[in-house]
């Protein structure tokens, strides 16, 4: 079967579905076929893709910190379009302060999305794919999960929550036919990315970021450059796909060797 059809008849749900990384996993899955439901915090980019698809993207807009908010999404979506065959969590927010001034107003703000997120979505998907023996969960964490980061505790530890969270539930539902994975990106250029970067500096943040920085002891990206969101989008796609039905509690590094798999 052709890449481009290879998700029809199915129906996917993403979060953070706005712009940047969310955006290019609506894009792969559309273009594979899905239907899916764009969701986001903000109307704006879900509604421009829907526009852009017609019938085969559906606009909605969520806080994932919510957990009536989605279980009233994931219901509604259910009754109206049909069962969710895949559920993406792509929502994210990043937090940059060392911990010496990371308040507790932040940190809370940094899991109620990175990691409650994770939970309400997986949660009230993953009980109505068990009943039906069929699913995929994917969780778009971060390579900063995995390495120690400066400035990025609260960011890190969110998503190494998520990341272990999503393994655990994989491990639960397996027998019931659903498997949860998580792909971890590395430095990828959205607009999360460039609110790190120097304003009027771009070409020169970007160098950094590709050659590192001994300073703050970061490794640069073997593979020499910044990833396109698509490049994450692809991984995903393929985890959702019956290419990948064999594969469940992995954890899909898409960094350019950046954190060298240590
Ligand atoms: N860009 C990177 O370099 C990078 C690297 C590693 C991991 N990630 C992760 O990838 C994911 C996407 O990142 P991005 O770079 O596209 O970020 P982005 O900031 O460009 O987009 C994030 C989207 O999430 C939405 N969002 C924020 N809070 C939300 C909430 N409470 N409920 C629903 N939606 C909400 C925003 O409205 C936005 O559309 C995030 O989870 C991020 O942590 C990004």
């Amino acid at each position: 079967m052709s890449l481009d059809q290879e998700l029809a008849g199915r129906t996917a749900l993403v979060t953070g579905a706005g712009r940047g990384i969310g955006e290019a996993v609506v894009h792969a899955l559309a273009g594979r076929g899905a239907r899916v439901i764009a969701t986001d915090l903000a109307a704006e980019g879900v509604v421009a893709l829907e526009t852009a698809y017609g019938g085969r993207v559906v606009a909605r807009t969520l806080d994932v910190t919510d957990p009536t908010a989605v279980e009233d999404l994931v219901a509604e979506t259910e009754a109206t379009l049909g069962p969710l065959d895949i559920a993406v969590n792509v929502a994210g927010i990043l937090s940059g302060s060392p911990v010496s001034d990371l308040s507790d107003e932040e940190w809370a703000a940094t899991f109620a999305v990175n990691t409650h997120g994770v939970f309400h979505v997986s949660r009230s998907v993953s009980r109505r794919m068990t009943g039906r023996g069929a699913g995929s969960i994917v969780t778009v964490a971060s390579n900063a999960a995995g390495v120690p980061r400066t400035n990025m505790a609260a960011y890190a530890a969110s998503k190494a929550a998520a990341v272990m969270f999503t393994r655990c539930l994989g491990l639960e539902v397996a027998p019931r036919g659903v498997r949860c994975n998580t792909v971890s990106p590395g430095s990828t250029l959205t607009d999360m990315q460039r609110g790190m970067w120097t304003a009027g500096d771009e070409e020169a943040s970007a160098r950094r970021v590709v050659e590192g920085d001994t300073a703050t002891f970061r490794t640069g990206i073997p593979l020499g450059r910044i990833a396109d969101p698509s490049d994450i989008a692809d991984a995903v796609a393929f985890l959702v796909s019956d290419r990948a039905r064999h594969i469940t509690l992995h954890d899909l590094y898409v960094d350019g060797g950046a954190t060298l798999r240590a």
